[in-house]
């Protein structure tokens, strides 16, 4: 039987057009996906972005726009930015909170079935809460009164709101991210989870009053409240699939053992793996079965922010390189488990180094030589489906793989590239065929192979160069055009 795959990314907060990091998020969760398809996988990858917060309300009202065209407008730039002309990520759905069909039944079921368990409650609460952070904050949290991350004072709150009993899951949720049932990649962010639990979870707000916020699902059965950001945004990872609905497609890839695999990044940890797991006990779910979870892309070793002036528009490395090659840099330059960092500058360099000298003048050479003097007896087979069972990776490849570390992987690529080129040094097969025409062919078929293998392990990766270099070998050609044209 086919293994079954649902990998998640997390959904975006839509209050202005894409970032680096988000790219990063979206590009890992699509490697993956298409590793795994690729392996033989029947594979289900969501997106989308979380639109029920007052963040959104906030942005649009500050460009004169109403809610909804605002949201459609970031919508498309996201959609845009994930299209196969740019990042190429091949997701099955991209949800949209705000859509009332879609993902509102499954919040809502969500709500009632933690009100069945008894772990809704009405409680007064006084205190602090930042709109950047969609959180309620403590004093601690600030600085001189403002919260650091958003330069901002935070409102204060006096107001009724359900709780949720996430205290009572403390030590379920502990047993079950210890015994690596719920699995945190990688282990330092599982310590990290795992001292947060020792302090003991806090019950947490779940809704707001329904006159102090102007976005919301409404809390079923109590129309003076709407739930607050995460009941909403965890659930859509269920929704999504269909939970509170028509939940076919929930069974096969939520209930029914599916391999679950949520991709987030450090900051949302303590919400998926404390507050998610929680809901999902009190309703009677099963847990996610695995939570990878990526650092921070910085740019000069600083946060990326407006004000310092150091924000990387994903869509102008792609207007300049390419959308093979920014994926290709986030999967080889930035560490999956680590912060990361990128300038325009590294960019270009690495663009240089790696695809335009590297990976395409590889092509180039051995296609040439190929084009010239290899005579292949039969066509090559174009090695596109399921090429991971066939001429696919070796274990040791595909072990890189299995543990998450796609740049180790990508990494391991780029030697064998540069094994690749050596062996054309020491071979020199153009000048050879002036000699010896027999062992100078054997040698370029030799060449060919290679690359082709090469090739096939890029396909998650860069897969549309992929299917070009398999193109070339199979019709035993020179690419037209050189895959990445010097910068
Ligand atoms: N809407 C919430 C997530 C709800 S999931 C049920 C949210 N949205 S976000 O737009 O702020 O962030 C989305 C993802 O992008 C998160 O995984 C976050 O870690 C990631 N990134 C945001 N900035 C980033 C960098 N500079 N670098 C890498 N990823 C970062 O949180």
């Amino acid at each position: 039987m086919r293994n079954v795959s649902y990998i998640t990314t997390p959904i975006f907060y839509p209050n202005a057009k894409p970032h680096l990091g988000h790219a990063y998020t979206a590009t890992l969760a699509d490697i993956f996906a298409r590793h795994r398809r690729l392996s033989g996988d029947e594979v289900y990858l969501l997106t989308g972005v979380d639109e029920n917060t007052e963040k959104v309300v906030r942005a649009a009202i500050a460009v004169g726009q109403d809610t909804k065209s605002y949201l459609d407008g970031v919508v498309s730039a996201f959609t845009d930015l994930f299209s196969a002309q740019k990042l190429n990520i091949s997701y099955d759905q991209f949800i949209r909170t705000s859509n009332e069909k879609v993902h509102w039944p499954g919040a809502q079921a969500m709500w009632q079935k933690l009100v069945d368990a008894g772990d809704i409650y009405p409680a007064s609460y006084d205190g602090f809460y930042c709109v950047g952070h969609e959180a309620f904050v403590t004093e601690k949290d600030l600085i001189d009164g403002k919260c650091p991350d958003h330069n901002e004072a935070p409102e204060h709150l006096k107001e009724t709101n359900y709780f949720f009993r996430l205290s009572k899951y403390t030590d379920e949720i502990k047993k079950r991210i210890e015994s690596n049932e719920l699995e945190i990649i990688p282990a330092a962010r599982k310590n990290e989870i795992l001292a947060l639990l020792e302090q003991g979870l806090q019950d947490v707000s779940f809704s707001r009053p329904t006159g102090k916020v102007s976005v919301g699902i409404p809390v079923p059965g109590d129309s003076t409240q709407k739930m607050y950001v995460w009941c909403d945004a965890l659930t859509n990872y269920i929704s999504a699939l269909g939970y509170g609905r028509d939940d076919w497609l929930f069974r096969k890839f939520w209930y029914d053992g599916a391999d679950t695999l949520h991709i987030i990044g450090k900051d949302i940890l303590r919400f998926h793996a404390g507050i998610w797991p929680g809901m999902l006990l009190s309703a009677g779910l099963p847990l996610p079965k695995k939570i990878l979870v990526h650092g921070f892309i910085t740019s000069g070793g600083k946060k990326m922010s407006k004000t310092l002036g150091n924000v990387i528009d994903p869509d102008v490395l792609i207007a300049e390189y390419g959308g093979e090659a920014v994926r290709y840099f986030l999967a080889r330059h930035i560490s999956p488990f680590e912060d990361g960092d990128i300038t325009l500058e590294m960019f270009k360099n690495a663009y240089n180094a790696d695809l335009a000298n590297g990976l395409g003048n590889l092509v180039s050479r051995i296609m040439k030589m190929a084009e010239e003097h290899h005579h292949p007896a039969s066509p090559i087979r174009h090695p596109t489906e399921r090429l991971f069972s066939r001429a696919g990776p070796s274990s040791t490849e595909e072990g890189i793989l299995e543990s998450y570390n796609i740049q180790a992987y990508a990494e391991y690529i780029s030697q064998e590239i540069a094994r690749l080129d050596r062996r054309i040094q020491e071979t020199e097969p153009f000048k050879l065929v002036k000699k010896d025409k027999t062992a100078a062919q054997k040698i370029i078929a030799e060449l060919v192979n290679k690359l082709s293998h090469i090739a096939s392990l890029l396909q998650p990766i860069l897969p549309t160069t992929a299917v070009k270099i398999h193109d070339a070998i199979t019709q035993n050609r020179m690419p037209e055009k050189p895959l990445f044209p010097r910068k």
